[in-house]
C-alpha cells in the first residue's frame, strides 16, 4: 500500500504516512495559465494507495481529486481509500429553494464511484445520521476529534467552561465533557444570512468565567464572534475557541480577533497557525483496523 499526498496538505500526509509506516509519495500538480491542473502520478503504483487532502476550497481539488483516480485506474490501482479530514460539500444537504442542488448528494455519490473507502473526520452531518447516507457506493469512515480535543483541554493549566454555540455542537461538547469532567453549557443561534448570526446564551452566571468555545466548523467565524461578544458582555473574563475545522473564509480571524477571542485552537484537518492538535494517530487508527 501507498500513501500519495498532495503539496496543499503536506505535512499531514507525511505524519500519516509516517504513522501507518509507508513511504510517502506526492501527487505532482501543474497549474496552466488559465486554471487547468495538470496531474502526475507516481509511475509505479501498488494495488491498493491511499490518497491524503483535505478538501476545504474543493472545487480545483475535486477535478485534481478525479484525474488522479482515473490515472490510478489506468494503472491498474484496485482499491483507493481517500483520507479527507475536512469532507466538502457536506452542508448543502436539502433544496432550500426548488432549483438548488443538493451538493451532499451529488458530491457523495460522485466521491463513492471514485474511491472503495472514503475516511473523514467530523462531517457536518445535519438532516442524516451516518455518512454511508451520502456516500452510499464506498466504505465510509466518520471519525470525531472529540477525544483528541479532550486532551487537548485537559492539559490546560486552568479547567475552563465548554460552550457550545448551537445545538448541532453539542453532540462533540457533550463527549469532550464526559472525558474531562468539564462543565458545559450550549447556546442557541438564529441564522440570518452568511454573515448574519444571532446568539441566545442560556441563563446562567458567566461572570468571571474563563470559557472555551467549542465547535466543529468556523466558516465566516461570525458564529463564534458573536458567541464570545455575548459572553463578554455577561461578564466572562476570558473567551478562547476551539474548532474542528478551521475553514477561515476571508477576514474571519480578523472578526475573531474584534470579539476578544483570546486563543484560536484548532486540529490539523485544515493547515492553519491556529492547528495545536494533530490527526494523524487518529486517522492511522482507522486505516490500520
Ligand atoms: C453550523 O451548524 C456549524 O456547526 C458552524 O457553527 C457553522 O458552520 C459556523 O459557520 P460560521 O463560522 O460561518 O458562522
Amino acid at each position: 500500500m501507498q500513501l500519495l499526498g498532495f503539496k496543499d496538505y503536506q505535512q499531514q500526509g507525511k505524519r500519516l504516512a509516517k504513522e501507518l509506516g509507508l513511504e510517502y509519495y506526492e501527487v505532482a500538480i501543474h497549474h496552466f495559465p488559465d486554471g487547468e491542473s495538470k496531474v502526475t502520478l507516481p509511475n509505479r503504483l501498488d494495488n491498493e494507495i491511499i490518497f491524503c487532502r483535505s478538501l476545504d476550497h474543493p472545487n480545483d481539488k475535486l477535478i485534481e481529486l478525479f484525474l488522479a483516480s482515473e490515472v490510478a485506474r489506468q494503472q491498474g490501482v484496485k482499491h483507493i481509500t481517500l483520507v479527507a479530514p475536512y469532507l466538502c460539500y457536506m452542508r448543502q444537504d436539502i433544496a432550500f429553494n426548488p432549483g438548488e442542488a443538493i451538493s451532499q448528494k451529488i458530491i457523495g455519490q460522485w466521491l463513492g464511484q471514485l474511491f472503495e473507502r472514503v475516511i473523514t473526520v467530523d462531517p457536518h452531518l445535519h438532516r442524516i445520521d451516518n455518512l454511508n447516507q451520502a456516500i452510499p457506493n464506498a466504505e465510509t469512515i466518520s471519525l470525531s476529534a472529540a477525544n483528541l480535543m479532550s486532551e487537548f483541554l485537559a492539559n490546560r493549566p486552568n479547567p475552563p467552561m465548554l460552550l457550545g454555540p448551537d445545538s448541532e455542537s453539542e453532540q462533540w461538547v457533550m463527549k469532550i465533557a464526559e472525558h474531562t469532567g468539564l462543565e458545559w453549557e450550549i447556546a442557541g443561534k438564529q441564522r440570518h444570512g452568511d454573515r448574519n448570526v444571532e446568539i441566545m446564551l442560556p441563563e446562567i452566571d458567566f461572570k468571571d468565567r474563563l470559557i472555551v468555545i467549542v465547535d466543529d466548523v468556523a466558516s465566516t467565524g461570525r458564529t463564534i464572534a458573536q458567541t464570545a461578544k455575548a459572553l463578554h458582555q455577561r461578564g466572562a473574563q476570558t473567551v478562547n475557541c476551539l474548532v474542528t475545522h478551521p475553514l477561515f473564509a476571508d477576514d474571519t480571524e480578523q472578526v475573531l480577533t474584534n470579539a476578544c477571542i483570546n486563543h484560536i485552537w484548532s486540529t490539523d484537518s485544515i493547515v492553519h497557525h491556529s492547528n495545536v492538535i494533530q490527526l494523524a494517530p487518529l486517522l492511522a487508527k482507522a486505516i490500520k483496523q
